[in-house]
């Protein structure tokens, strides 16, 4: 047991940023590695097999190397395929993101929700397992993005992006029936509030965007607790170790996204 916890959030990309801001925020005094597999970018247009086998592959690398205590699969595309696989594989803690459908439901007046994921996510057998599990009567909207995620990832890059793209990905989400309409939206990519202040501005009618970041924190917060107690009130965040698989160094563009999401000292390393 060591007195400060080591978290690895993994996601194919710059998605699990925003998980980790909010993990970082419930347990402050971790040391961090943010590992993005940006080299088999997008998860979401990966074949099932050929993504298990990469993603083991890339935890087996992952854990060797840095020793994490928890880990985080900030990817709904990866969590929904491959967690009984890491859990029964590595003796080690891991916390999911999957689509938040018991809150949405939970929450929703109009009883109309969409699912907002990957192609891949919408398309699981895990997805469909807690709709029926959780949908409470909700009738479900379930809306693959081809693109959004990859438009999330180029705004971080710098790059220009279309209100026309990104309401493109986003019309299917609106749903008028029974004289009601859609009123939440469960944000199944953990790419997607990268873009939020555009996804609220884009939407047909104003919509609760449920983003599952805080309740994974909390959870992540809560296994720790038993190993390394909770947090000191003056805890500092330790450096964050970035790897990206791809082996590329952040350009100034993306320093500066990184920073916008609390990562401003890191220790570039590979896998
Ligand atoms: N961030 C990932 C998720 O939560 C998906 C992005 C991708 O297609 O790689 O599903």
């Amino acid at each position: 047991m060591t007195a400060t916890p080591t978290i690895l959030v993994f996601d194919s990309g710059l998605g699990g940023l925003t998980v980790h801001r909010e993990v970082a925020r419930a347990r402050p005094d971790a040391r961090y590695i943010y590992a993005a597999d940006d080299a088999f970018f997008p998860y979401g247009k990966q074949d099932e097999g050929k993504l298990v086998v990469r993603v083991t592959a890339v935890m087996d690398e992952l854990v060797a190397t840095h020793r994490p205590d928890l880990v985080v699969i900030a990817c709904n595309t990866a969590s929904t395929l491959v967690l009984p696989q890491l859990r029964e594989r590595f003796a080690l803690p891991f916390v999911g993101t999957v689509p938040a459908i018991k809150p949405a439901c939970a929450a929703s007046r109009s009883r109309l929700v969409t699912v907002l994921g990957t192609e891949a996510t919408v398309k699981r057998e895990y997805t469909h397992a807690l709709i029926r599990d959780f949908a409470d009567g909700c009738a479900i909207n379930l809306v693959g993005s081809p693109r959004l995620a990859e438009l999330a990832e180029a705004v971080l890059h710098g790059e220009e992006v279309s209100d026309a793209d990104i309401g493109r990905e986003i019309a299917p989400c609106f749903v008028e029936a029974h004289g009601g309409r859609t009123d939440t939206v469960v944000l199944a990519c953990t790419h997607y509030p990268l873009l939020i202040e555009r996804l609220r501005r884009l939407a047909a009618w104003p919509v609760s965007y449920l983003d599952p970041a805080p309740a994974i924190a909390r959870r992540a917060a809560e296994l720790l607790v038993p190993a390394f107690g909770a947090p000191g009130p003056t805890a500092q965040s330790a450096v964050t170790t970035l790897v990206f698989t791809s082996g590329r160094a952040p350009s100034p563009v993306l320093t500066a996204a990184l920073a916008s999401y609390g990562i401003s000292q890191t220790a570039p390393a590979g896998v």
